[in-house]
């Protein structure tokens, strides 16, 4: 092969890795921006210091899209999220489930009441929690993570579900198990998952 022809194609391929390097870079700068508007209620790193409002980092990609998609749709309502997903399209959702996702999650606080923790470990093995949600509440897919999550936005989340005020996705999985659950249950659950790791 001629010379000439390999130090061409050489260049190119490394004309072709530097493009990709750079929009690569640029669309980092402009989801950081746009996550830095996040940071304000859901904390810096996606880990919330705010009552009530859920921590981002570490959620499953596809969960953080579905919500999403479910607060624009008006499936979900929430007045603070509601004007946020007004202001953002479909790539925007695509890019902040990624970095979100790609965050080092939550570590939950020192646990200050274990009996609660093993009251609420039997209330999760009782109601096959883990099924879904993963072994480890690390969620998958569209189902959420759930360790180390504020406690006391994992229950409002549960009463959310259980008083049929959040939906959720397709099917009602969340609906069926909050329904049945009672407030001492409820309770116990969120503060044994928002202790795991
Ligand atoms: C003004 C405060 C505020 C801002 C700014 C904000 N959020 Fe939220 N967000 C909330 C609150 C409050 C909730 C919880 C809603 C509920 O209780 O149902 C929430 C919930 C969410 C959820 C659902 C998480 C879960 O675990 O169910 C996602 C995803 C989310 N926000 C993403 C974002 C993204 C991405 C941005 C920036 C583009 C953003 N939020 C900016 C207040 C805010
Ligand atoms: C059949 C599957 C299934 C089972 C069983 C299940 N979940 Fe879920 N859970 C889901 C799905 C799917 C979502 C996301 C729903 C949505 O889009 O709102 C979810 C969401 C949640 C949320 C909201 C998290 C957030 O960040 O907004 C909480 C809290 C929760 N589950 C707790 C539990 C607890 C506690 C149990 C056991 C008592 C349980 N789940 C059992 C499927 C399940």
């Amino acid at each position: 092969m001629p010379r000439q022809f390999i130090s061409h194609a050489i260049s190119t391929v490394a004309l072709i890795a530097l493009g990709a390097l750079s929009a690569s870079a640029a669309d980092n700068a402009a989801i950081k921006e746009k996550a830095a508007a996040c940071a304000g209620c859901h904390g810096d790193n996606g880990i919330s210091q705010t009552e009530n409002i859920p921590s981002l980092a570490g959620q499953p990609d596809q969960f953080l899209q579905w919500q999403l998609v479910f607060f624009r749709a008006g499936s979900r309502k929430n007045d603070q999220m509601q004007p946020i997903v007004e202001e953002i399209g479909n790539e925007d959702i695509r890019s902040l489930g990624a970095y979100f996702s790609q965050l080092a999650p939550p570590k939950g606080p020192e646990d200050k009441d274990p009996d609660l923790s093993k009251k609420g470990a039997q209330v999760a093995t009782g109601r096959r929690c883990a099924s879904c949600h993963t072994d480890t509440y690390a969620g998958t897919k569209a189902v959420a993570r759930l360790a180390g999550q504020r406690e006391e936005y994992l229950v409002k989340a549960l009463f959310d579900y259980k008083a049929g005020q959040r939906v959720g996705g397709g099917v009602a999985a969340m609906a069926d198990v909050a329904y049945a659950m009672s407030e001492e249950e409820i309770t116990a659950v969120a503060h044994y998952l928002a202790h795991l790791q």
